[in-house]
């Protein structure tokens, strides 16, 4: 955390040092609040707009006001980004329903919500990790059932993947009545040995991964044909192709599971067309 390094909150834009929020926070006590991450590359947000829509809809599904609109929210992204002289890596944004006594139920309307961003300067292009492909593990999930909304309360996801990094893993697939549901931090797919690309159906289950949107519409382009179907581990295991999306690792090739190899062991050819595929519509802004 370097001195210059600027974080923006309620408003302000301040070195990282003087950002302080109360320690009656409710994100801090309940973790009551929303967040969303948007990856930066050659200086640009990706897939932005999707990013912000998702956050106005977890918010709204939590009855939190959004504070800013899409413009406005982009702004202030685009201002921090530029501030820390971030080319490539992530904005972090964070909406909690503020600070108020303790106290489960609502606090008076009136309460602002804190509003929160900083980035990170990280390669998510050039990834090593994408060259070698990761290796996974699977793990029961052990989440609450309105997973759709993107919650700051991610303890089931901690977990998880502390999990893959004792095991020496890139990632945890969580596990639920036998099918994978969706990674700790990101959207499980397979390419199936008869080119299906195959991930779980949008439901209160899941996160609707934002990347995994952009992914689905790029299949034709590799030719591939998409099934929204659960995934079960033992067709995972046998898959001829697998991978997940984030905003942070894009399309990352996945080259073992439980031990596992998938296909032969190294990134699968239409899972490395996919993740070029999706560079050049990021690049593309
Ligand atoms: N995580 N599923 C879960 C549980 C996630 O936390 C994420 C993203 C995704 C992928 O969504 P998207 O393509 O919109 O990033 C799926 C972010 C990157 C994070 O928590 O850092």
């Amino acid at each position: 955390m370097s001195a210059s390094r600027i974080v923006y909150l309620n408003g302000e834009f301040l070195p990282f040092e003087q950002a302080k929020v109360p320690i009656m926070d409710r994100g801090f006590l309940f973790a009551d609040g929303i967040y969303e991450v948007s990856a930066i590359l050659d200086g640009r947000l990706v897939d932005n707009a999707a990013h912000l829509a998702r956050l106005d809809r977890s918010l709204g599904e939590i009855g939190i006001r959004n504070p800013h609109d899409s413009a406005e929210w982009e702004r202030l992204q685009t201002e921090l980004v530029q501030r820390n002289g971030v080319t490539e890596g992530l904005v972090y944004m964070q909406v909690t329903r503020g600070v108020a006594e303790r106290d489960f139920a609502y606090p008076s309307a009136d309460t602002p919500p804190t509003v929160m961003m900083f980035t990170q300067a990280k390669t998510v292009a050039a990834n090593p990790l994408a060259e070698k492909g990761a290796r996974v593990i699977t793990v029961e999930d052990l989440r609450w059932k309105r997973r759709d909304i993107k919650s700051v309360a991610l303890l089931a996801q901690v977990l998880a993947k502390q999990q893959a990094v004792e095991a020496g893993v890139s990632e945890a697939w969580m596990v639920e009545d036998g099918a994978i549901t969706e990674g700790s931090s990101s959207t499980a797919f397979i390419v199936s040995r008869d080119r299906k690309l195959v991930t779980r159906p949008l439901s209160t289950a899941l996160l609707p991964g934002i990347t995994r949107a952009s992914v689905l519409k790029l299949a034709a382009e590799a030719d591939l044909t998409i099934e929204e179907r659960l995934i079960p581990v033992a067709e995972a295991l046998d898959a001829a192709e697998a991978f997940y999306t984030s905003a942070s690792a894009f399309v990352m090739p996945v080259v073992e599971i439980d031990g596992r190899a998938i296909g032969e062991g190294k990134p699968g050819p239409l899972t490395k067309r996919l993740r070029e595929l999706y560079l050049d519509l990021a690049r593309a802004g």
